[in-house]
């Protein structure tokens, strides 16, 4: 978009959906990129809304309502409340944090649908879905388990097995089940209103193509999917949570995930705008509600009409086509909107070389985190920044975590600030000296400084935050060395006023740092403007040597970093570990019961309580004991494959299960009179099943 047409930015980050809350990946992918990319542009005095909110409706929503026994409000009303505040305390600065469930989301996607409908864009289709007749409810794909057909998992969902990976479709099911009634659905036909992507291919592909500039990966995955063709999508479900579809034949039907959500950033700058005009306070849901929007005091259509308004979402590469293909398809079928001006989807961060998983506890919490690094939202902003998935999936790594913050922010950054508040204090009671003769040394650094807000701003503007960041850090790496080279400590003793000199322009430096970090880092950027008592600058302020006028008093050195310990990150470093540990103990599949049997056959088993009296290695084996046991009824000989686990020496007073009435079998040409039972689990291991007491010998176990 050519800039100076610029009036007005609309800067959205992807609703996160409300049925958990938000760790590292989420932050790094979407919301730390969208904080910077928001901060930077108010430091520049630019007129942006930035917009987020929860995304309160879908079947993952109603799927975690049902696994915990509440509502699907309740669900979304606990997690809105834990991912605002995450976001809050993360120093994420939404202009507004709404939210899919309120009042004015409802009207404003039904209104949006109606329009759509109004003007013919929809075609409606009859298919048949699955249907629950106790239940009496359509089922969504992940209500439906049953047999997968390509590796025989009999839990496998209507969309997916887990086991295999495979994608599936819910009427590929072998013996398919409601996991609402436990009951076998039927097909039953309904109607739903589809959007015809395929109309919309051409304009598409137009708009898609004007966007060259987009990133690789955003920009090839549009095109595939141009090029493998457009099918029409359904926009409204069969389910009794989210948006109604604002139509009479439309009884039981919501609207579709994907067609309300993206329409969530409208609702939300709608809400945004009207901030003035509430009047109704709902203090259950803590939230205003608002009865019109002829107050509309920021003009919210000026953020989504207007082609001098420039649009970008934040999103993750898993949310690519609803941007780039679905919702601007709405927005043409609608009219009257603006398309955005970039989409800048992250790849995916892993978690120590792992796919972070919220099933699997794979994952760091915000609000652990918080905890656990009280005080450090930065650190880890920066982290997250520095080694942000822009162009390829990273790494998140806790010893990377550590290095970064005591190689760079303690050793660079912090360490440049300390010295030169240090310094003056000690030399010059806190008061910014004057600078005296400028050499050529100093005019050196003058010029550099001269060049970062520049070199910055180009690349914020083209969402590249890694490399933003490192030229912010090169600007306290510019000060150090040029503190290392001077060195005033020395001169002090020998030349003053040069001195003053050196201090005026490393203090200028420093607070050139606190304008250019605060998109970053905007807690640092507090703390030097504390102890800088440096207020007021923006963006176009930066670059200059003239930001702390001379004889200013600066305020008490604080350190801004500190250092983290070994024992910090061993700690995290073992927490998941122990994700691990519980993961695989969870992940052993339980073999499959036997067949039925009546209880006659059951009853047909004598087993009884019995103890070992003696035991010794069988010859030449590796796995047999040879057990004498009392048995209560008598005393007798028993060949057991138990030698790997338990030493004959340690078993001699156990008590045991066994099955006093099997046929006597030979075994290494011993006579073994029944059978001792053994739980084992996956690996082969085994263990004893004893009375949970000493019992009498002879007690019958049934
Ligand atoms: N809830 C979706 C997710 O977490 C993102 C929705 S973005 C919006 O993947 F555009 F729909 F709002
Ligand atoms: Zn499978």
């Amino acid at each position: 978009m050519d800039n100076s047409k610029i009036k007005r930015y609309t800067v959205t980050a992807a609703l996160p959906y409300t049925n958990g809350p938000v760790h590292i990946g989420h932050l790094a992918g979407v919301y730390i990129p969208a904080d910077i990319y928001a901060r930077y542009l108010r430091s520049n005095k630019r007129d942006v809304k930035f917009i987020c909110g929860s995304d309160e409706n879908g079947v993952p929503i109603t799927l975690k309502a049902k696994r915990e026994g509440i509502t699907p409000q309740e669900v979304v009303d606990k997690y809105h409340k834990i991912i605002g505040d995450s976001f809050k305390e993360f120093g994420v600065s939404f202009d507004i944090y709404h939210r899919t469930s309120s009042l004015t989301h409802h009207q404003t996607a039904a209104d949006f649908f109606e329009t759509l409908y109004n003007k013919g864009v929809f075609t409606e289709e009859v298919t048949e879905q699955y249907y629950d007749p106790t239940a009496k409810q359509f089922l969504a794909d992940r209500y439906i388990t049953g047999t997968c057909p390509k590796c025989g998992n009999e839990n496998a969902y209507g969309d997916q097995c887990e086991n295999c990976g495979s994608t599936l479709n819910a009427t590929d099911l072998i013996n398919p089940k409601s996991t609402l009634s436990g009951d076998k659905p039927i097909l039953k036909e309904t109607k739903n209103w589809f959007l015809p992507l395929d109309k919309y291919e051409d304009r598409l592909r137009t708009y898609i193509e004007s966007h060259k500039e987009w990133r690789p990966n955003v920009y090839g995955q549009c095109q595939s999917w141009l090029s493998a063709g457009l099918q029409p999508r359904a926009m409204t479900r069969d389910l009794d949570w989210g948006v109604r579809v604002p139509l009479r034949d439309a009884e039981g039907k919501v609207l579709y995930v994907w067609f309300d959500a993206p329409i969530g950033y409208i609702s939300a700058t709608k809400e945004l705008c009207n901030y003035a005009k509430l009047d109704v306070w709902n203090p259950k849901a803590e939230e205003y509600y608002i009865s019109s929007y002829e107050n509309d005091k920021c003009g919210w259509e000026e953020y989504w009409k207007s082609d001098e308004t420039k649009l970008v979402h934040f999103i993750g590469k898993d949310n690519i086509v609803f941007h780039c293909i679905i919702f601007p398809a709405m927005l043409m079928a609608h009219g009257g909107y603006t398309l955005a001006d970039n989409v800048p989807a992250n790849e995916f961060l892993n978690l120590e070389g792992q796919k972070i998983s919220t099933s699997k506890n794979w994952a760091v919490w915000l609000n652990e985190y918080l905890r656990e690094f009280e005080g450090k939202q930065d650190v880890l902003r920066y982290v997250l920044t520095a080694t942000a998935p822009e162009t390829k999936d990273n790494d998140f790594t806790w010893k990377d975590f550590q290095a970064r913050n005591n190689n760079e922010l303690v050793a660079i950054l912090g360490n440049f600030v300390n010295r030169v508040v240090v310094l003056t204090h000690k030399y010059f009671g806190g008061a910014v000296p004057t600078c005296m003769e400028i050499t050529e040394v100093d005019q050196a650094v003058i010029d550099e400084l001269a060049g970062y807000p520049a070199k910055i701003s180009a690349s914020i503007e083209n969402y590249r935050f890694r490399e933003a960041l490192s030229e912010v850090m090169n600007v306290a790496r510019l000060g150090n060395k040029y503190l290392a080279e001077t060195e005033p400590w020395k001169l002090i003793k020998t030349d003053e006023d040069r001195v003053r000199t050196i201090l005026h322009i490393a203090l200028q430096i420093a607070a050139n740092i606190q304008i250019l970090i605060e998109p970053f880092m905007p807690f640092t950027a507090e703390k030097l403007m504390k102890m800088l008592k440096n207020g007021g600058h923006d963006w176009n302020d930066a670059g200059t040597v003239n930001l702390l006028k001379r004889g200013h008093d600066i305020g008490e050195a604080v350190l801004l970093f500190d250092k983290i310990e070994d024992a910090e990150i061993d700690f995290q470093i073992e927490k998941l570990n122990q994700s691990k540990a519980s993961n695989a103990a969870n992940n052993v599949v339980a073999i499959p019961a036997k067949e039925n049997i009546q209880f006659d056959d059951f009853s047909a088993i004598d087993i009884r309580v019995a103890t070992i009296v003696a035991a010794e290695k069988v010859e030449k084996t590796k796995k047999l004991l040879r057990l004498t046991v009392n048995t209560g009824i008598d005393e007798r000989t028993v060949v057991s494959g138990i030698a790997e686990y338990y030493k004959p020496e340690d078993i001699v007073g156990k008590q045991v299960s066994m099955i006093v009435n099997l046929a006597p079998r030979e075994i290494k040409g011993i006579l073994s009179q029944g059978m001792i039972l053994m739980a084992e689990n996956a690996e082969g291991k085994l263990t004893f099943v004893a009375p949970a007491e000493k019992f009498q010998e002879g007690s019958i176990i049934r």
